[in-house]
């Protein structure tokens, strides 16, 4: 069936992949984008309904066709409620899979050329998996852009949940190393003791366990990225052979004789102060130098409010779907938890407060209602509450400040010219507050 659909498709024009199973399915479609997944239901191992979840997981995913000869009522709508897009019974004549075939792809194509547009007029910047309004995100984005296809290391440096990961994958995914692999290492996460091997490898009978020989990340990286996460968590003595491996382009394998050239692009990231380590004589100055060549600074989303009803927007399309729960949309006072909230943890922190709300909403719309209470700043702007017999005026009064401007900004979609109208201020008024607040804004083209 597999050779027949890719033989006939071919025919008609279509660039056709195919795969063995549906493991090897999921692998490759988180991996590259694909216009259009064919998948039979009935699958050894992991099967078709599996396959169609994964896709649906994906930021704008592609559209399914499920092909069954076992085809039950109940199967088919169950994957057309979990977003498939049509399904086929066996046997099929060719023609009718080819007008299907057709008519998906061009739907496919008039939706991401709507979003393309919708994005547009919205001022909305992406970058591979990443989303961003804010001057300061779009500016990391042009960054990242540049630096991509160089082989140049990469520094990325923001607080935990910023998208560090997301950015050493574009810069992956953007350069002429996307076909080879992409690996990443948490330095933080591996012990001490098995640190080198892990990052060189070692050969049979190196030390008591190695019972047998076992290639580092260096050489599993081969061709492509590796990703060192954390790696102001590395030892002072890795420090020293990660270095040396940096300007020598070769690695030893523990307890190996010889040394094998390596061709990799290192891009590090950390959350911690790297400056104030070195001061501190935990990070070494001559390693730092050599990692941050060019340094990809992202900031913290409390930052970047105007970011946050774009975020929230993505990932609840992204998480209805995938939960298969047909939410109409998202309503104004979880918009405006979502506004009025700090995000300590950042971008992670509202993807996953955006699941749990979606996942306890019990009506058609989402609410606030299962957004847990917000204590401290906001709440504090909301009430003006004396708590413990004092408040902290200024505060209070900033908190509301941003608060309205983030909702003056969301009504108008990011334009400041209108939103100081909504406030009643004037267009200056309203930019030194953004200033003073620390918001930034779209990319200035109302400025005129
Ligand atoms: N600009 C963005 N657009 C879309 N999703 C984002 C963006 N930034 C972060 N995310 C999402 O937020 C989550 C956290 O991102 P990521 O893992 O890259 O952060 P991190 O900086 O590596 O965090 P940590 O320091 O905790 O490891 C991920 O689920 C990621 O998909
Ligand atoms: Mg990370």
């Amino acid at each position: 069936m597999r050779e027949f659909l890719t033989i006939c498709l071919g025919r008609a024009g279509h660039e056709v992949e195919a795969v063995g199973g549906g493991a090897e399915a999921m692998a490759r479609i988180s991996a590259e984008r694909f216009d259009l997944v064919i998948t039979d239901l009935t699958m050894p191992q992991v099967g078709g309904m599996d396959v169609l979840r994964h896709v649906m997981r994906q930021e704008a995913p592609p559209p399914v066709l499920m092909i069954t000869a076992f085809a039950t009522a109940e199967t088919a709508i169950e994957a057309l409620k979990l977003g498939a897009y049509d399904y086929l019974n066996k046997p099929f004549k060719v023609e009718e899979i080819q007008v299907v075939v057709g008519r998906a792809l061009e739907r496919s194509r008039l939706a991401h050329e709507n979003r393309r547009l919708r994005d547009e007029l919205r001022g909305v910047g992406t970058l591979d998996h990443m989303v961003g309004r804010s001057l300061a995100m779009q500016r990391v984005f042009e960054l990242v852009r540049k630096v991509a296809p160089t082989r140049t290391n990469v520094l990325i440096r923001g607080e935990s949940g910023t998208g560090k990961e997301l950015v050493a994958r574009a810069l992956h995914n953007l350069s002429d190393r996307s076909t080879r692999p992409f690996v990443a290492v948490n330095c933080g996460a591996i012990p001490e003791n098995l640190m080198e091997s892990e990052l060189f490898g070692h050969v049979k009978g190196s030390f008591t366990g190695a019972t047998s020989g076992r290639e580092g990340v260096f050489t599993a990286a081969s061709g492509g990225t590796l990703f060192l996460d954390e790696i102001g968590e590395l030892s002072l003595a890795m420090q020293v052979k990660l270095l040396r491996v940096l300007q020598e382009r070769r690695v030893r394998p523990v307890g190996g004789d010889r040394e094998v050239e390596v061709d990799v692009r290192v891009v590090a990231a950390t959350n911690r102060d790297l400056e104030a380590a070195i001061a501190a004589g935990e990070f070494r100055n001559d390693l730092y130098f050599r990692l941050d060549v060019v340094q990809v600074v992202l900031p913290p989303l409390r930052h970047r409010a105007e970011d946050i009803p774009l975020l929230v927007e993505r990932f609840f399309e992204r998480i209805t779907r995938e939960f298969g729960r047909p939410l109409r949309g998202i309503g104004p006072d979880a918009m405006d938890w979502f506004l009025g909230h700090d995000y300590p943890g950042n971008v992670r922190e509202l993807e996953n407060l955006v699941e749990r709300a979606v996942a306890l909403e019990t009506g058609d719309i989402l609410t606030a209602q299962h957004l847990p209470a917000q204590r401290g700043r906001s709440r504090a702007a909301e009430n003006a509450e004396f708590a413990d017999g004092k408040v902290d005026l200024d505060q209070a009064v900033a908190d509301l400040e941003r608060r309205l401007i983030g909702e003056a900004l969301r009504r108008t979609g990011g334009v400041r010219k209108e939103a100081a109208r909504l406030l009643h201020i004037s267009f200056r008024s309203l930019r030194y507050r953004l200033q003073k607040l620390g918001i930034e804004v779209g990319r200035g083209d109302d400025e005129a």
